[in-house]
């Protein structure tokens, strides 16, 4: 609990909520004080303005009917006014002649006035008056003014609202910022247990999603986006070495048995170079096996096609129609090709190139001699698209998936040289390029048809 309990304390969110907290304090502390500043003006107003009128009264009473009506009009405000009301009026020697205030000395003006208790016998307190002192005549002093309790009271209640107003908003504030820190830091706890579970060795677990559209919400999805993509690297970096570890064995054995009979049996120079022969066509397939497994690894991810330089299709399918002519004719296929000029796609002219290579190799290591093998490319609105057919056996339909995984070939072809990673690598490398392949039937036949976007 303590550990919790410092950890929220000193986490950024409850930093923030301190801040805000005090900022809200500030405020309202500026904002009550302006309205006490107000309303403490606005109330001496009032009473000076009530003293004005008095005086006033009192002033026309003395200016109609004398000294005697100035009299009348005290004694009268101080019958039916309130107790708060101290009214004088007085010789300048001190006499006094009315009112409920003992004789003072004169003094002009508005002023403050403390008056002690009266009969201190009777628990009558002191008050704290404003008024205002003038000469009625030269020889006759006025003063009139008001007690300030009631102010005083207004005052007192005014300030306890606001104390009561801010400790409330306090209490509000840190609560909600306690909350809501708390809220933040179960989500962050929930992101660096994910993170411990994976370094833990649990690559699945991900981050709960709780569907918001918050900056915490966006934060958890690209981790989760991110993990899913190393998820991928790596199940990608697995394979691969799975595949290698696996396909790699059964050559490195032959070859190493091959070599070791080699030195056992051979006994002439005659042998002995056949052996390193065989030997040596043994690794170059060992090396393109390599190779091939690599390169598909590299173009796992699909990337932006539009970043890759623009391709003369039609130029490089022409290009290798004739590098391959003949060596078609060589075992006996007929290669053609009807290729619509002018085909433009973004791509690597290396990579297509050896995914043409690839193609024709299969129509010509799996079909019979005899077979025609046939190379078209024409143009959609917004896509090329190559075909590579031939008239042999084909794939059967339900193969036509299986034959993209790396090592799998068709049962009949088990005799024919080969590994198994030519489709898998065409597979890698129209993805790579955004595009799309799929096998059909000739009748009789394959055709490999290839779509991409046109550049
Ligand atoms: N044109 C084709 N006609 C009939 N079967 C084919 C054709 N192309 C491919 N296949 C079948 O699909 C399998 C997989 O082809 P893939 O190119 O991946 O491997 P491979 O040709 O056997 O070996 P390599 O790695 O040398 O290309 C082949 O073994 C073959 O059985
Ligand atoms: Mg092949």
């Amino acid at each position: 609990m303590s550990f919790a309990w410092t950890r929220l304390v000193g986490s950024e969110s409850f930093r923030l909520t301190a801040i805000f907290t005090a900022v809200i304090a500030v405020a309202m502390l500026v904002l009550m004080a302006l309205v006490y500043a107000i309303t403490h003006q606005a109330l001496q107003t009032e009473l000076l303005s009530a003293i004005d009128r008095d005086i006033a009264a009192i002033k026309s009473g003395y200016r109609s009917q004398g000294i005697s009506e100035a009299k009348e009009v005290i004694t009268q405000h101080l019958y039916h006014s309130a107790s708060s009301d101290f009214l004088l009026l007085e010789t300048p020697s001190g006499k006094e002649l009315a009112g409920n205030l003992p004789g003072m000395t004169p003094r002009l003006g508005k002023f403050f006035l403390n008056l002690p208790p009266q009969s201190p016998g009777r628990k009558e307190r002191a008050h704290h008056i404003l008024g205002v002192g003038l000469m009625l005549t030269p020889g006759l002093y006025l003063f009139d003014g008001r007690d300030l309790d009631l102010v005083h009271d207004a005052e007192e209640d005014e300030l306890a609202a606001f104390l009561w107003v801010l400790a409330v908003s306090l209490v509000l504030a840190t609560g909600g910022g306690l909350v809501l820190s708390h809220l933040f830091l179960a989500r962050m706890d929930e992101i660096s247990q994910t993170c411990r579970a994976i370094m833990a060795g649990r690559f699945a677990d991900r981050v709960p999603e709780r569907g918001t559209d918050d900056e915490l919400g966006r934060l958890v999805h690209t981790i989760n986006a991110m993990l899913d993509r190393i998820s991928g690297l790596m199940e990608n970096v697995e394979q691969i070495s799975s595949d290698i570890a696996h396909d790699m064995r059964a050559p490195l054995t032959h070859l190493h048995h091959h070599l070791e009979r080699a030195l056992t049996e051979a006994r002439s120079e005659e042998q002995y170079r056949g052996a390193i022969e065989e030997a040596l066509a043994e690794t170059e397939r060992l090396l393109a096996t390599f190779h091939a497994l690599l390169k598909i690894g590299q173009l796992e991810e699909a990337i932006d096609v539009r970043t890759l330089p623009r391709l003369d299709l039609s130029h490089l399918l022409g290009e290798m129609a004739d590098i391959y002519r003949p060596v078609a004719e060589d075992s006996g296929h007929i290669l053609t090709a009807g290729v619509t000029p002018g085909l433009w796609v973004h791509g690597d002219r290396t990579l297509l190139a050896q995914l043409i290579a690839n193609l024709i190799e299969n129509a010509r290591a799996h079909t019979p001699s005899g077979s025609h093998i046939r190379l078209a490319a024409a143009a959609t609105d917004s896509h090329v698209v190559m075909t590579v057919c031939d008239d042999g056996p084909g794939i059967p339909k339900a193969e036509r998936e299986r034959v993209f995984r790396r090592f799998y070939r068709l049962e009949r072809s088990r005799t024919t040289p080969g590994t198994g990673l030519g489709l898998p690598l065409v597979a890698a490398i129209v993805r790579y390029h955004g595009g799309t392949i799929e096998l059909d039937d000739n009748a009789p036949g394959l055709i490999v048809r290839i779509r991409l976007a046109r550049a």
